[in-house]
C-alpha cells in the first residue's frame, strides 16, 4: 500500500479506509487495554495519535515501540474521542522497523538548545527543529519564486576563487599542498586559492549580459566572531541588477524581505504559531508590521546625528566616518524606527573597492537593511562602473588591479550602472522564526573552534 504522509492523514476530510503512515514515536502512553502512540514523520509540526486496541494484532508488541522507534503504521482514520485531534488512526497491524532503547537521546522533556546543538544529528526529529528546518526549505523555495517571477537568471557562481571580493582578508585557504612546500605555483590551481566569501564579482559578470541575474548558494568566512549571528559557513542570496542605482537596489531589497515574511505566513502558518508560543510571542505581531508598513530609509550622516542625539549611553562611541556597530543598528531599527530601516551612503573608508563613489567624494552608494532583533540581514550598494574611479579605489585599498583585470574589463566594453546586494539567509531565518542563535537555524553550525557532524 501506498504511503500517506502525517499531514494529509491529518487534513483528511472524513474517515478513511486502510492507510498506511511510516515515521518515528514521539512518545506511547498505556491505558488499560489501549495504547496511544505520537507519530511524526517531519511532514508537519502535528503528531499523528495512532490508537492500539487490545485484541487486533497491532497491540500485541505494544510495548516494544518506544520513543525515538521507527515504526510502518496500517490501520484507519477515526474521528477522534481525545482533545487535540480530529482524527486518529486506528491500528491494524504495526511494523517494528527500526528499534530505539531507552538510552535515545530525545526523551519528551525539554532539552536546552545547547544540549541540542551537541546531538544535531537527532535534533531535527525535535519540534522547534522540525519546524525551522521546514521553514528553512519552504523559504529556499520562495527565494528562486520570488526570483522566477521578474524573470530573473540563476547563476552558479564558483566556490573556490582566487579573488576576495569583500577585500577584508577573511578566506580560508584551498590547497593540496602539504605544510612544507610554500609556492603557490606548486599548488593544484598553480596560485593561492579560497572558499568563495561572495558571489558577487561573478554575478556582475553575469548581469552585463543577462540584465538581472541572482545566486543562491554557500559562503564561508574566516572571522574569529564569537557572535550569535556570525557563522563560517552561511547561505547568501545575492541579485544583481544592470541599468539599476541605489534606489532600485533598495527598493528590491525591501520587497525581496516582505516577500519572504508574507510568503512564511502563508505557508508556515503552523510552525509560526508554536515559534511564536514558545520561542517568541512578539513574532506573529512583528511579522505582520513588517508586511504591512513601508520599511524606513536614512542616510549614514543622519542616522550618526540621530545616534549622538539620543542621549543613549553606547558601549562604543558613535563616531562620524566610522562603521555603525551592532548596537548602533539595534538602537536605529528597535528603538528609534521600530520598524526595518535601510541606512544608505556610507563613508568609502569603511566599505569594500566596489562600491559607486558619490559626488561629495566622501561617501559611495552603499544600504544596509537592518531589522529589530538582529541588526543587519542585508548590505548591498550600486557598483562602481567607471574604470578610472574602480582603479582609483582598488589602488586606495591596497589592491593590485592586475588581479582584477577581467571585473576591470566589465568597465571597459558596455559598461552600465549596476546594483545588488546580498541577504544573509540565515539572518533572515533567524528574524522570521525568533530563533535568537544562528547555530539554530543551520542544520550543521560551523563557527570558530567547531566542525562537527
Ligand atoms: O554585507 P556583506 O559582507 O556583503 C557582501 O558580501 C556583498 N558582496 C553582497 C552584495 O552586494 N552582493 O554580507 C551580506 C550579508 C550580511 O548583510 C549578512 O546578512 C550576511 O551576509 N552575513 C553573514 N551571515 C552570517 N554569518 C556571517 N559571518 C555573515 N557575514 C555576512
Ligand atoms: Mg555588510
Amino acid at each position: 500500500m501506498q504511503r500517506t504522509l502525517v499531514k494529509a492523514a491529518l487534513a483528511a476530510e472524513g474517515p478513511s479506509d486502510a492507510l498506511r503512515v511510516q515515521g518515528w514515536i514521539r512518545t506511547r502512553r498505556d491505558a488499560k487495554g489501549l495504547s496511544f502512540l505520537e507519530l511524526n514523520d517531519g511532514s508537519c509540526l502535528k503528531n499523528l495519535q495512532v490508537l492500539l486496541e487490545e485484541g487486533s494484532p497491532a497491540y500485541a508488541d505494544h510495548e516494544r515501540y518506544t520513543t525515538g522507534s521507527a515504526i510502518d503504521v496500517t490501520g484507519r482514520l477515526v474521528a477522534s474521542q481525545g482533545k487535540g485531534q480530529s482524527w486518529e488512526l486506528l491500528a491494524d497491524s504495526i511494523e517494528l522497523v527500526g528499534a530505539a532503547d531507552s538510552s535515545y537521546p530525545l526523551q519528551k522533556k525539554r532539552h536546552t538548545l545547547e544540549y541540542l546543538r551537541e546531538i544535531a544529528h537527532l535534533r531535527p526529529r525535535s519540534n522547534l527543529f522540525g519546524a525551522v528546518f521546514r521553514m528553512r526549505s519552504r523559504l529556499s523555495f520562495a527565494i528562486h519564486q520570488f526570483f522566477n517571477e521578474r524573470s530573473f537568471l540563476y547563476v552558479h557562481t564558483p566556490i573556490i576563487t582566487a579573488s576576495d571580493c569583500e577585500g577584508a582578508g577573511e578566506m580560508f585557504r584551498v590547497t593540496t599542498l602539504d605544510g612544507k612546500e610554500t609556492d603557490s605555483k606548486k599548488d593544484f590551481f598553480g596560485k593561492p586559492t579560497f572558499l568563495t566569501v561572495s558571489g558577487q564579482l561573478e554575478a556582475e559578470i553575469f548581469a552585463t549580459s543577462h540584465s538581472n541575474v541572482y545566486t543562491f548558494g554557500p559562503t564561508f568566512r574566516a572571522e574569529n566572531s564569537h557572535t550569535s549571528r556570525h557563522a563560517s559557513e552561511f547561505w547568501m542570496i545575492e541579485p544583481e541588477m544592470a541599468f539599476c542605482d541605489l534606489e532600485g537596489d533598495m527598493d528590491l531589497a525591501e520587497a525581496f524581505v516582505k516577500h519572504l515574511v508574507a510568503d512564511a505566513l502563508e505557508h508556515c502558518a503552523e510552525d509560526l504559531e508554536f515559534l511564536n508560543q514558545f520561542v517568541d510571542k512578539g513574532l506573529l505581531e512583528r511579522l505582520q508590521f513588517v508586511v504591512e508598513r513601508p520599511f524606513q530609509r536614512i542616510t549614514y550622516y543622519d542616522a550618526v546625528e540621530l545616534l549622538q542625539k539620543s542621549g543613549k549611553d553606547f558601549q562604543y562611541a558613535v563616531e562620524k566616518g566610522a562603521n555603525l556597530q551592532s548596537e548602533h543598528e539595534r538602537y536605529l531599527t528597535e528603538e528609534h524606527f521600530k520598524s526595518p530601516v535601510t541606512v544608505y551612503n556610507y563613508p568609502k573608508t569603511v566599505k569594500p573597492f566596489y562600491m559607486r563613489q558619490n559626488d561629495d567624494d566622501a561617501t559611495v552608494a552603499a544600504m544596509d537593511v537592518l531589522v529589530p532583533g538582529i541588526g543587519e540581514i542585508v548590505g548591498g550598494s550600486q557598483r562602481e562602473e567607471r574604470l578610472e574611479r574602480l582603479d582609483a579605489a582598488i589602488r586606495a585599498h591596497d589592491l593590485d588591479p592586475e588581479d582584477y583585470w577581467w571585473y576591470r574589463d566589465l568597465r571597459r566594453y558596455g559598461s552600465v550602472p549596476h546594483a545588488g546586494f546580498g541577504l544573509g539567509f540565515e539572518r533572515m531565518l533567524m528574524f522570521i522564526t525568533g530563533v535568537h542563535n544562528i547555530r539554530d537555524v543551520i542544520p550543521f553550525a560551523r563557527t570558530p573552534g567547531n566542525a562537527e557532524f
